[in-house]
């Protein structure tokens, strides 16, 4: 993917996105980045996924080694930014293979990008089908209906924010939310009650939410657990929950601005 920039060095660095489901999500495009790459990082949760990936290139890296119990996951993202830009500096077509979208709640595709543009390298990020998209599909959510605001579980309860209860709020990483030494992959009941409790300020204590997880293989089918928001700290939930809340109001028309639109209208 040469770009027309004659000061581009030869090193370059694609985020291509594995989609959810092993061997069904993939872009035709993704794939051929992965087949014609000298070097290939990937960020997969289980051995046949990573099988798969290897299928694909042998010259396949995991980025599990990064990761340990305790350790700041800020710095195993670091570490290996870094060791994947040691590639791209060495000249070679690099990609790296993130599940779902390389894009979606994942901080490492979107620096690499940056830094490799910055040092004068090609970087650019192909989609894959996230957790997002199976949701839409698996629960029949459109979002063009009432909106949906996805924000991180732990940014949640940390951040001051306006809520808007008229449209979808979807959490993620519900599994280790409230976590801020960003070192556990879990984190007990006590946290959850913490989040209902905030929760329960702007939607009914008896409001039914959902736990969804999508299929990642092709025999699975999806997780969707509805319950009630004052019974979220005694579910159980893993570290690839997401939390589903339904609006809890009716959306209202703003007659002022009603009115503005429909003279912009007449005026034309
Ligand atoms: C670091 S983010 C990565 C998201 C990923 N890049 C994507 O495109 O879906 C991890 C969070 O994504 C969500 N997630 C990951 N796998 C999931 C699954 N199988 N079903 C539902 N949500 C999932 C959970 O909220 C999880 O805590």
């Amino acid at each position: 993917m040469p770009e027309n920039n004659s000061t581009q060095k030869t090193g370059s660095i694609v985020c291509v996105g594995l989609g959810m489901v092993l061997g069904s999500h993939i872009a035709p495009l993704s794939r051929q980045f992965i087949e014609q790459a000298d070097v290939v990082f990937m960020s997969v949760t289980d051995p046949l996924t990573e099988a798969w990936v290897e299928k694909m290139n042998p010259n396949c890296h995991s980025l599990q080694r990064f990761y340990a119990d305790g350790k700041d996951r800020r710095k195993s993202y670091a570490e290996m930014v870094d060791a994947i830009m040691a590639q791209v500096e060495l000249g070679k077509k690099v990609v790296a293979a993130f599940y779902g979208h390389p894009g979606v709640f994942a901080w490492a595709p979107h620096k690499l990008i940056q830094l490799a543009k910055e040092k004068g390298y090609h970087g650019h990020m192909e989609p894959g089908i996230s957790a997002e998209d199976c949701l839409y599909s698996d629960m029949g959510i459109d979002p063009g209906r009432n909106g949906a605001v996805h924000v991180e579980a732990s940014q949640f309860m940390l951040y001051e924010r306006k809520v808007d209860n008229t449209a979808y709020l979807i959490l993620w990483q519900l599994g280790f939310v409230g976590d801020l030494s960003m070192s556990k992959y879990q984190t007990d009941s006590a946290y959850r009650l913490l989040l209902q409790q905030l929760l329960i300020e702007y939607f009914p204590a008896k409001h039914k939410v959902a736990i969804y997880e999508s299929p990642t293989l092709p025999t699975e089918t999806a997780r969707i657990d509805w319950f009630f928001l004052d019974e979220l700290s005694k579910v159980h939930v893993e570290h690839y929950s997401t939390l589903i809340i339904p609006p809890c109001e009716v959306k209202k028309i703003d007659l002022f601005m009603q009115h503005k639109m429909n003279q912009l209208s007449r005026n034309q």
